[in-house]
């Protein structure tokens, strides 16, 4: 079907036919190239949102679109029934770039921390025995949305009328070891955790927390589980965050940006826990599908550049510079804050609940950006923008901060 025989279609169909679970924006996004948008007006716009942590290296990358034409050119689709060339070198890839010897494909970060938490039971019911099954995870982590990962998530907001929630599962506070150690014991499985919290305000842990977790996970033999589904393949300025830490997971799960924006999910482990996700006892239709991981094994190569890593942190540091500058004429950040092009503005009390107000204010103006929760504006553009675009796109959201703090 062409463009012209297709049905057009408006924002008001949205309310007429979707779920109405998601509530987008008043344009429609209809072309990207690199960090520009453009909606079916023709307006342009400047994208700092990136598909919320996603498309790592723009829209439509000529690398990315080359590896995905080619692919679909050959093989889409065989299931795990048979293994394809893509998986394969997209696997050895990921183990040769991070401590894990093994991989899992699945098609989300939910789906990727899913096998995760299965795995982690499944390895100590397999070697210590049914009781260690309870999974730790912290206060405002975010996990995903199937019925597993809301309930290790430490939002209730997202749990609720879900109930009954699945069983064994504790929060602790965040940055806070002490609040980890008094609930944390031999029954414990695992204990999960954002190295950056995401969804949860752009909440760094601190090097002394992060070491203090895998310290008492040690001691009390529980695997620890990093998701990196926001932090990895280059967002922080390392391949994954922990490398940045020096600090190594048992298992770690990533998503977002490997694929750049094809959905693609993947948990990584060392190959003594991979032994218990058995034939049978864990698996996903298109996991690892040939058009995914092809489109992922091209992203990978570009950006576990180092060239490309360093230039994250030259980016960041651009990004940060012009958010002070915005701070030293309105004084509205309490914190600017994040690791790599993971960065999270903080508003002041004043304008306390009214991120949403940001993000609206700078669409108007053409540059597109997030919010972290209700109190903090969220960056999370591509890894490859260029300085002169983050200059442009700043100078934007700076008038659209002028506009809302002057109205
Ligand atoms: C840290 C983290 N984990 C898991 C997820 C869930 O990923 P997905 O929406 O691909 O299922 C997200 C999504 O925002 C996330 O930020």
């Amino acid at each position: 079907m062409t463009t012209e025989t297709k049905t057009p279609v408006t924002r008001a169909l949205f309310d007429e036919v979707m779920v109405p679970n998601y509530a987008p924006g008043k344009m429609i996004p209809v072309k990207g190239e690199g960090s520009r948008v453009w909606d079916q007006q023709g307006n342009e716009y400047i994208d700092f949102a990136g598909g919320i942590a996603v498309s790592a290296l723009g829209h439509a990358h000529p690398k990315l679109v080359e590896a995905l034409t080619e692919q679909a050119q050959n093989l889409w689709h065989v299931s795990n029934v048979l293994a394809n060339e893509p998986m394969l070198r997209l696997a050895k890839k990921l183990t040769d770039l991070t401590f894990a010897d093994k991989v899992f494909f699945a098609n989300s970060g939910a789906e990727a921390n899913e096998a995760a938490f299965k795995l982690a039971r499944r390895y100590h019911w397999e070697h210590s025995g049914p009781e260690k099954n309870e999974i730790i995870s912290f206060n405002s982590s975010f996990h995903g949305r199937t019925l597993f990962t809301v309930c290790v998530g430490g939002q209730a907001k997202y749990r609720e009328g879900f109930e009954p929630a699945v069983d064994g599962i504790r929060h602790a506070n965040f940055n806070d070891l002490a609040s980890l150690e008094a609930i944390i014991s031999d029954k414990t499985c695992a204990v999960v955790m954002e190295p950056v919290q995401g969804e949860g305000g752009i909440q760094p842990a601190t090097q002394e927390f992060i070491e203090g977790v895998r310290a008492l996970c040690d001691k009390h033999n529980a695997l620890l589980i990093f998701d990196e589904v926001q932090t990895g393949v280059g967002r922080s300025g390392a391949l994954y965050a922990y490398q940045k830490y020096g600090v190594t997971p048992d298992i770690l799960t990533t998503a977002k940006s490997l694929g750049g924006g094809f959905p693609i999910g993947a948990m990584l482990t060392r190959g003594d826990i991979a032994k218990s996700l058995t034939i049978g006892t864990h698996g996903s239709t298109y996991g690892g599908n040939p058009m995914g991981c092809a489109v992922s094994e091209a992203l990978l190569d570009i950006v576990s550049q180092p060239a490309v890593l360093q230039g994250v942190e030259d980016k960041a540091a651009r990004f940060r510079k012009h958010l002070e500058d915005i701070n030293v004429k309105h004084g509205i950040f309490k914190d600017i804050r994040g690791c790599g092009l993971l960065i999270g503005a903080e508003l002041v009390d004043e304008w306390k609940g009214k991120s949403k107000d940001f993000l609206n204010a700078a669409l108007e103006q053409g540059v597109m950006v997030l919010v972290a929760g209700p109190n903090v504006v969220r960056f999370a553009p591509s890894l490859v923008v260029e300085d002169d675009l983050i200059d442009q796109g700043m100078a934007a959201f700076a008038k659209a901060v002028d506009q809302l703090v002057s109205a």
